[in-house]
């Protein structure tokens, strides 16, 4: 394999209501981050995991996992990109592809996870799983007074894993100074061209308590 995949898991789940960190709630019984780490590793050209875990929680996270596949655990940080930061960081010099998930997205199928790191290394340097929009999307002023309806079909919604170039990700890593909610943000503030393939429904962000309801279901889906 010529992939390293990040995992950050180093969230609280505030969204999801009160409990253990988000990455450790139960599906199906087993801790969310298993779910995903283990997706994961059934791809054939991962090399390197290296999962962001809670600070407080980086020890056990490394029993938990230990059973499931070979993992680097390092402590995550106050943002995400924090913990992005802190798990590029020990990443071998040598791997070539580097991809940045979210242990949120449990069900993601080892299947994207290939697919995302063949057209990086098909040579395009940033690479994100992208879904169309579904809904009308409205702008909105004060009041919630509509101004306009958007264009939909030119808008993507946007999962992970994203792929990228480890030199280009660790530039853009060393570049950003500002906050960025998904890395291929602050790749392509870099000028760096990014370019969409087609998503999976699975790779669902588990955010809110619904959405650990559908993953309940999903997981019964072959
Ligand atoms: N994450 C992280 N470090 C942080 C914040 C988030 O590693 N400081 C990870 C989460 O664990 C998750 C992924 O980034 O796997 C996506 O974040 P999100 O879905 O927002 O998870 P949380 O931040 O845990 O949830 P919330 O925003 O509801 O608190
Ligand atoms: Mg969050």
């Amino acid at each position: 394999g010529d992939v390293a995949v990040l995992v950050p898991a180093a969230g609280s789940g505030v969204r999801l209501g009160p409990g253990a960190p988000k990455a450790l709630r139960l599906l199906g019984g087993e801790p969310l981050l298993v779910h995903a780490v283990r997706r994961v590793a059934a791809a054939p050209s991962v090399r390197v995991i290296v999962v962001a875990a809670p600070a407080a929680e980086v020890e056990a996270v490394r029993e938990l996992l230990a059973a499931v596949a070979p993992v680097i655990v390092v402590a995550g940080g106050a943002e995400r990109q924090d913990s992005v930061a802190a798990a590029l960081a020990v990443v071998p010099a040598d791997v070539a592809i580097v991809l940045v998930h979210d242990a949120a997205r449990a069900l993601t199928p080892p299947e994207l996870v290939e697919s995302v790191a063949a057209a990086v290394r098909g040579g395009h340097p940033a690479v994100i799983p992208a879904l169309p929009v579904v809904d009308t999307i409205k702008e909105v002023g004060t009041g919630e007074t509509v101004l306009g309806t958007v264009d939909r079909s030119v808008l993507r919604s946007v999962q992970t894993p994203q792929g990228f170039r480890h030199d280009v990700l660790a530039a853009a890593h060393r570049a950003c100074l500002d906050a960025h909610t998904d890395d291929a943000g602050m790749v392509e503030k870099a000028g760096v061209p990014v370019v969409c393939v087609p998503g999976s429904e699975l790779a669902l962000k588990i955010t809110r308590p619904l959405d650990l309801i559908i993953a309940e279901a999903l997981l019964h889906v072959p």
